[in-house]
């Protein structure tokens, strides 16, 4: 048998690299909220959202579910690019079905182009960081290029850089990150998507990934671990190695706003991470809905915020599990959840 005859009977190969690709995508909790359709033939890829592993408490609407199948569908089409041929995107093909985000089908041969390659090449290089940067400045342009970056994927990005705004913002990620902090219920849903290392797990985030405690930059950070309880000290505060925050924000508020954001979420995060820049996120106010609003009336510029994240150079740190291919990726007419 040719190597071409393998190829096509196996239906899920194309797709299997796409969702390969797919999957490094950044998500709340890493909970990884999607499932891929592979079509018949290969004709195409399915992305649904897994409403199984929304989080009930802090996600209510799906947004950040959403958002983070959003950041996996950007990374098929950059695949497909990277294989030489224009992704086709329906975006919501079943309206009866608000759970069938997009489908993706193989269009015109065309190469692809540097900044494609770029891009595709930052992905496994991207991880999320979180405490302190290293305290070298960013390049002087990115801040442009990314803003850029989200304007064209229809979305905002909003550099908060006065310090009234930036203290306001930060004052508002610990009124939020304290109330969690206090509440059992919101324990309870972080210690179902934390484990601690040496459990075999493809999901979730070990306790250990911040090194530093969660209050060491001027933008408090989950406490993943219990730190505050843990410490009779203050953390040793490093406010200039926060480097500068931003809102993404987009014009409407609805699923397919989400999934814009998502989109231009990811591509900004890997033109920053093909410039060795990362990012942290502090998304807890936007999980309040009070919190979120005053951030739109007084920081978002009227936009509605999706994602705030701090960008820098990071310090060392590993890129969290995956779940296999196997897991995530159906074959068509295999039911969906
Ligand atoms: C919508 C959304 C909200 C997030 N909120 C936070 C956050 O508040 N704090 C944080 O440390 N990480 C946050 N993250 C990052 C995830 O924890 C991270 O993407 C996940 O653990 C996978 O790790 P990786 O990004 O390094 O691949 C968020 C990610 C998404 C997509």
């Amino acid at each position: 048998m040719s190597h071409m005859s393998e190829v096509r009977a196996d239906p899920r190969h194309a797709s299997a690299y796409l969702v390969r690709a797919a999957v490094t995508a950044p998500s709340p909790y890493n909970t990884q909220p999607w499932t891929f359709v592979a079509e018949d033939a290969d004709r195409g890829v399915e992305v649904h959202a897994d409403g199984s592993r929304r989080l009930l408490l802090a996600d209510p609407s799906g947004r950040e579910m959403v958002i983070s199948c959003g950041a996996a569908l950007l990374n098929i089409r950059l695949a497909v690019r990277h294989l030489g041929f224009t992704p086709v995107v329906e975006y919501f093909p079943r309206p009866a079905d608000p759970a069938y985000l997009a489908r993706v089908t193989w269009g015109a041969y065309q190469r692809p182009t540097p900044d494609e390659e770029r891009l595709f090449g930052a992905l496994r290089r991207r991880r999320t960081v979180r405490g302190p940067f290293l305290s070298e400045p960013l390049p002087p342009a990115l801040a442009d290029v990314l803003r850029e970056h989200a304007h064209r994927a229809g979305a905002t990005l909003d550099f908060v850089a006065d310090r009234q705004g930036r203290r306001q913002l930060a004052e508002l990620v610990r009124s939020a990150e304290e109330t969690r902090r206090s509440r059992p219920e919101c324990a309870a849903e972080q210690a179902r998507w934390t484990w601690w290392p040496g459990e075999p797990r493809y999901d979730g985030i070990p306790v250990t990934v911040a090194a530093a405690h969660p209050d060491a930059t001027s933008f408090a950070g989950r406490d993943y671990i219990g730190h505050t309880p843990m410490f009779a000290l203050p953390p040793r505060r490093r406010p200039s190695r926060t480097g500068p925050v931003a809102i993404l924000g987009t014009d409407r508020d609805d699923p397919a706003a989400w999934l814009r954001a998502g989109e231009a979420l990811q591509q900004v995060l890997l033109e920053a991470a093909d410039h060795g820049v990362m990012a942290a996120f502090h998304t807890q106010p936007l999980e309040v809905p009070s919190l979120r609003v005053r951030i739109r009336q007084t920081l978002g510029g009227g936009a509605h915020p999706q994602m705030i994240l701090r960008l820098g150079y990071p310090p060392c740190g590993r890129p969290l599990p995956r779940r296999p291919v196997t897991d995530v990726l159906r074959a068509a007419g295999a039911a969906v959840t």
